[in-house]
């Protein structure tokens, strides 16, 4: 996220609308009083809401199946979940000759008892702390690394066949200055490992559908452009490749929606799906204004809802039906995500989500909610 270098200042808002229920009660007699159920904005879940076969997901924490305190938010809001690190190649494939795959089908299996489609995440990541000590130190050239690989990506793909909906089947290959990124496979193989990669997962799988997946190529720039020539070349050489990811890990105030709308627009113009995949929101800027939000002021929250709403609004318009590979938020409360414990937080907290620290919905849930029923931003 190093490229995020905007100097825009946010603009706080100065009033907010308050939305008391207004509920006022008649009942006079000695009968107990029953508590009206004043219909209001966030008594909808967002699942019951969203245009007909929307995939909303979620990522589902390390601790997501045993720490059972998620499962309803999670189950009334969302069909699809993406496991937040247990389909990282290292904890799949912790060794060259060793699979390891009972954590991560105790999350495919959790999601077909309740109905949820799973999103994998992801087959090949440079990422250090999830990348196998064996291919950190793989002593073999280009041609016995591709097969290594190969044999990766194949028996992965296989082992959940028909029950993982989509892969994200390489993950940041680019760097912040466009260029292709100093990974392993990279140093290994050159762009060999794309194609590959690709070809292996469509070969195993033959109806999943398969994306390209990074983070702040909605920002237009140096990094769009690689991956728009990288993607162009694939399509050129049929590469199977279904969709593009777009992490959209955004600033409050940067990119702009006309910006957003343009990459998202660029993709479904070549008739790819378009996947918006780990969404979140914080509101301090490490690259702008900085860390102004010491907590989640009024005005913080009522801008935040206000960029969730434009954030889905933009792409239900510029992502036609039968393109869109869902919109996915990078975890369920505010206290478990991983944005303040990134190297650019230094530490500082912030609530880049959905629900707070006690599983209640914020502004920014009902922001959501508004864009999935086409209504104004505000
Ligand atoms: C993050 C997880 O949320 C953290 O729990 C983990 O420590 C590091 O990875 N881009 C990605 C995700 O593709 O896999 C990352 O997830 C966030 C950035």
């Amino acid at each position: 996220m190093n490229i995020l270098r905007n100097l825009f200042q946010v603009t706080v808002l100065l009033s907010l609308v308050a939305c008391g229920d207004g509920a006022t009660s008649n009942v006079t007699s000695s009968v107990p009083a029953v508590t009206p159920q004043i219909p209001n904005a966030t008594s909808k879940t967002l699942k019951s809401v969203a245009p007909e076969n929307l995939i909303i997901g979620v990522a589902a924490s390390d601790d997501y199946l045993t720490n059972t305190k998620n499962h309803d938010i999670v189950e009334q809001n969302f069909n699809q979940i993406t496991a937040e690190n247990a389909m990282k190649m290292k904890f799949l494939h912790p060794t060259e000759n060793g699979f390891s795959f009972a954590n991560a089908d105790a999350y495919v299996s959790y999601a077909k008892t309740h109905n949820l489609s799973v999103h994998g995440h992801t087959l090949i990541w440079y990422s250090d702390y999830q990348l196998p000590d064996f291919m950190k130190t793989y002593s073999g050239g280009k041609t016995e690394f591709l097969a290594m690989l190969k044999n990766h990506v194949t028996t992965i793909v296989n082992h959940f066949k028909g029950q993982v909906q989509s892969w994200d089947v390489v993950n940041e290959a680019i760097d912040d200055n466009g260029g292709y990124r100093n990974s392993v496979f990279y140093q290994k193989t050159g762009t060999d490992y794309l194609d590959q990669a690709f070809r292996d997962a469509r070969a195993a799988d033959t109806t999943v559908d398969l994306f390209y997946n990074d983070y702040s190529m909605e920002q237009g720039g140096n990094k769009f452009q690689t991956m728009q020539a990288m993607l162009d070349g694939m399509l050129a050489r049929q590469v199977p490749i279904t969709g593009i990811g777009f992490q959209m890990h955004v600033m409050l105030d940067y990119p702009s929606v006309d910006t957003i709308r343009a990459s998202f627009k660029a993709i479904a113009d070549r008739g790819l799906k378009v996947k918006i995949s780990e969404l979140d929101v914080p509101l301090n800027n490490p690259y702008g204004y900085g860390f102004i939000y010491k907590s989640l002021t009024d005005p913080a929250a009522a801008l935040q809802k206000k960029r969730y709403c434009e954030i889905i609004k933009t792409y239900l318009e510029a992502v036609p039906v039968n393109l869109r590979g869902g919109v996915t938020v990078w975890g369920v409360r505010d206290s478990e995500s991983w944005i303040p414990s990134t190297p650019d937080w230094k530490g500082n907290a912030d609530w880049p989500l959905l629900f707070d620290a006690n599983g209640k919905t914020k502004p920014a849930f009902e922001g959501f909610q508004l864009a999935l029923e086409s209504k104004p931003c505000g």
